[in-house]
C-alpha cells in the first residue's frame, strides 16, 4: 500500500480547480484576481456553512434524544463550536472589504442573477436558528429537553448556573444567535459599501431587504432573561 499524501487525503487538486473567475481572459490581471478573491471568500463561507449546519443538526438530534447530562455537554460543545464558526464566517465577510470597488464594478455584471440569497446552506442555518417571529428546530429541541427535566425556560433562566447543563445550553444558544446577528450586520455593511442603493443581483431592493432580515433569534430566552431585572421582578410580584 502506498503512503497516503496530504493532497490525496484532502483532495487538494479538486479543491483548487473550483475557482474559475468568469473575467479570466477578458479583463486585466487585477480584476481577475479580485474576482478570484470574491469566489474564494464565498466558497469558504459555503464550506464553513456545511460544518455549521451539520453541527447544529447534531445538537437538535442530541437534545431530542434525551441523552441526559452527557447529551447536554455534547450539545454545549457543538453549540460553542458553532458560535466560533460564526466568528470565522464574520471574518470572511470583513475580509471582502478589501475588494477594490473599481474591480468589483467590472466583474459584477458577470454574476448575472447569482446571489447569496440563493445559498441553500444558509437557508438551512436560518431555519435551524429561527428568528424573532418563528422559533427554529434548535429552540424547539431545547424547550423539549427543558420540559423533560420538569422545568420551564423561565425556570432555567431564573436558576442560572444552578440549572447546570440546561443553563450552559441556553448561554451557548444565545452565542449562536448573536453570532448570526453579527454576521448579518457585517454583511449589510459590506453590501452597502459595495453597491450602495443599487438592487441586489438576486433582484431584491438590497439595503432595505437585508435590514428587514436582521432579527434577534431566541426571543423567548431573551424575554425571560430580561425578567430577572429588579423592576421586572417587582412588576410580576405586584
Ligand atoms: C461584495 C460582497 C457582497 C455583496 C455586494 C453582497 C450583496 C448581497 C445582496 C444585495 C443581497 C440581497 C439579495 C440580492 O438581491 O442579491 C445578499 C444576500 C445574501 N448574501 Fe451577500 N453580498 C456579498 C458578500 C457575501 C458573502 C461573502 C456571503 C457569504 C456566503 C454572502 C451571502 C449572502 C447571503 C446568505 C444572503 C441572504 C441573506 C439573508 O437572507 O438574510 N454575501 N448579498
Amino acid at each position: 500500500m502506498t503512503d497516503l499524501t496530504y493532497s490525496e487525503y484532502l483532495q487538494v487538486d479538486t479543491l483548487l480547480s473550483l475557482q474559475q473567475p468568469r473575467s479570466s481572459g477578458t479583463a486585466d490581471r487585477a480584476v481577475v484576481l479580485a474576482e478570484h478573491f470574491f469566489i474564494v471568500a464565498h466558497q469558504s463561507c459555503e464550506l464553513w456553512l456545511k460544518q455549521l449546519a451539520a453541527d447544529l443538526e447534531a445538537v437538535v438530534d442530541t437534545l431530542a434524544s434525551g441523552s441526559g447530562a452527557a447529551g447536554l455537554e455534547l450539545s454545549v460543545e457543538l453549540l460553542r463550536r458553532a458560535g466560533d464558526l460564526l466568528r470565522v464566517l464574520h471574518e470572511q465577510v470583513l475580509v471582502l472589504e478589501r475588494l477594490p470597488l473599481r474591480h468589483f464594478v467590472e466583474f459584477r455584471p458577470l454574476l448575472g442573477t447569482a446571489s447569496g440569497a440563493q445559498s441553500e446552506q444558509f437557508g438551512v442555518l436560518a431555519r435551524l436558528i429561527g428568528n424573532d417571529r418563528r422559533d427554529g428546530a434548535l429552540y424547539e429541541a431545547f424547550v423539549a429537553a427543558v420540559a423533560r427535566s420538569g422545568l420551564s425556560v423561565a425556570h432555567v433562566c431564573r436558576l442560572g448556573p444552578e440549572a447546570g447543563g440546561l443553563h450552559r445550553v441556553a448561554e451557548a444558544l444565545l452565542d449562536v444567535g448573536d453570532g448570526l446577528l453579527r454576521w448579518k450586520v457585517a454583511h449589510l455593511g459590506l453590501m452597502s459599501r459595495m453597491v450602495g442603493g443599487e438592487q441586489g443581483t438576486g433582484g431584491s431592493s438590497g439595503i432595505d431587504y437585508l435590514l428587514r432580515r436582521i432579527t434577534l433569534p431566541f426571543p423567548e430566552l431573551r424575554y425571560h432573561r430580561g425578567e430577572l431585572h429588579p423592576s421586572e421582578l417587582a412588576r410580576s410580584a405586584g
